[in-house]
């Protein structure tokens, strides 16, 4: 399909959008005959909120998509909780597709486009005690009933959507897929393996996809790494074309071409990592390839040959290996919680690469600022959010005018919600959530200035 078919998917309209996902706000823990989640008994620090309440977006979704409403977006992207589907992932739970028909329908009733991923961070624990979850070819069935269920129960309404969300945080983070209790040697090869089966289980739901909701689009969200040089010598310009293989381009390769960067495969054969693979997987790996690709973007980072005394010890699994290493960006500013800095061009630069590799449409999944707000007098006067949003809208303005297709931008995130490991201490939303770590309050919602730039940049 050449890319004007595949931009007319969305009308040639531009998206303004905000993102949740739903273990990040929902809560509802227990409700509505949802079953427990890999995240709902994650081991959580004391003093740090769980997601058991989290926004408790499952009791105010209304007054969150009036709220949408009067921002004046045109996109809502969110996430569908697996485990409010399907409680213990094998039987369908009517509430719960009561409850996302209810969001869907109330988006539409506004001109909301509803985005939902299928899988973002959370899973059945019952399918980890049952097979190992991801690590199983048996999830790949799970996954694919799934979404076979959401795309019978959703796809006459809903015509945009992702699969998966940063499969690399959803392969490396154990609390996230409840991949415990093994040894770093085995963690590190159960990754491989749990990335190639989700690659397979995303092919799988493309397919059917095809045919339940041919008038729809779909793609993979990518947590996208801009990755410079840490220096221009050759060892470091090598190091990052490492990094790049091993960061992103083994998971758009193979949602897009349907094999992995061969540097990658080299590799993973080399240490005795290379995921157990089954003939026939070909086929289903090339031929199911998505309409677009949802780019989640926070900072950039430098890349640079690995030395011997190194001691990488702190860096997730994903952040190093034999042939690189990653560190911040010193040439970028860095705040408490922005900690590898902020980068607006980052956003261009990184997105140029990806439209020149895969030639997809894009649409920006997520985007936004952490900071520790202050709520005074039922005020949040986030300016420094505001800065941020507008450098970052300017490198996609940029981006849009120069003719690379792009049809949208969902910043991170709409309300406050359960950061992805540090609680509240840590907000992104447009609108605070009268919460804290240890006390859920009312979780009265409040906008903050940034709510009303946006709002005013969208009208505009
Ligand atoms: C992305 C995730 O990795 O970044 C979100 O898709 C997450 O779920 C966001 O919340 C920000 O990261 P964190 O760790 O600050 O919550």
């Amino acid at each position: 399909m050449i890319y004007t078919e595949r931009i007319s998917m969305v009308n040639k309209k531009f998206f303004w959008g905000a993102s949740t996902s739903a273990f990040q706000v929902e809560g509802g823990f227990g409700q509505g005959g949802k079953g427990i989640a890999t995240t709902d008994v994650r081991y959580v620090p004391e003093g740090v909120a769980d997601n058991k309440i989290a926004s408790d977006h499952y009791h105010h979704w209304k007054e969150d998509i009036k709220l949408m409403k009067d921002l004046g977006i045109n996109l809502y992207r969110f996430s569908f909780n697996w485990t409010r589907i399907m409680g213990d992932g094998t039987n369908v739970n009517q509430k719960g597709l009561d409850f996302y028909n209810n969001i869907i329908d109330e988006c539409l009733k506004f001109n909301i486009t509803p985005f939902p991923t299928l899988y973002h961070f959370e899973m059945p624990q019952h399918l980890v005690d049952l097979f190992g979850g991801w690590k199983s070819r048996e999830c790949i069935e799970a996954y694919t009933k799934y979404a076979e269920i959401c795309f019978k129960e959703f796809g006459d309404r809903v015509k945009i959507w992702g699969t998966i969300n940063e499969q690399m945080i959803a392969i490396a983070a154990k609390d996230l897929n409840g991949n415990h209790g093994v040894n770093d040697e085995q963690a590190v090869k159960d990754m491989y393996q749990m990335s190639y089966n989700m690659s397979l289980a995303e092919k799988r739901a493309i397919a059917l996809f095809r045919t339940m909701v041919p008038d729809g689009k779909i793609g993979p969200i990518n947590s996208m790494q801009v990755v410079y040089p840490a220096s221009p010598s050759p060892e470091d310009i090598e190091a990052t074309q490492y990094a790049k293989d091993f960061l992103q381009n083994c998971f758009l390769d193979m949602s897009v071409f349907g094999r992995y960067p061969l540097a990658y495969v080299n590799y993973l054969k080399e240490k005795g990592w290379y995921p157990k693979t089954e003939e026939e997987d070909k086929v289903i790996l090339t031929e199911n390839k998505p309409d677009l690709i949802g780019i989640n973007y926070y900072s950039s980072t430098c890349i640079r040959t690995k030395k011997e005394n190194d001691n990488d010890s702190k860096l997730p699994p994903f952040y190093r290996n034999d042939k690189f290493i990653l560190e911040k960006n010193p040439h970028i500013m860095k705040t408490k919680w922005m900690e590898f800095g902020i980068d607006p061009k980052g956003l261009y630069l990184g997105m140029k690469d990806i439209y020149e590799r895969y030639q997809l449409p894009m649409i920006v999944t997520e985007n936004g600022l952490a900071y520790s707000d202050i709520l005074e007098n039922n005020k949040v006067h986030d300016d420094y959010r505001i800065d941020y949003l507008k450098k970052h809208i300017e490198q996609v303005e940029k981006f849009v005018q120069d003719g690379y297709p792009l049809i949208g931008y969902s910043t991170w995130s709409f309300i406050d919600l359960v950061s992805s490991h540090q609680g509240f201490s840590k907000r992104y939303g447009l609108v605070y959530v009268d919460r804290t770590d240890s006390d859920p309050k009312k979780c009265c919602r409040i906008p903050k200035d940034s709510y009303f730039w946006y709002k005013n940049m969208i009208k505009k």
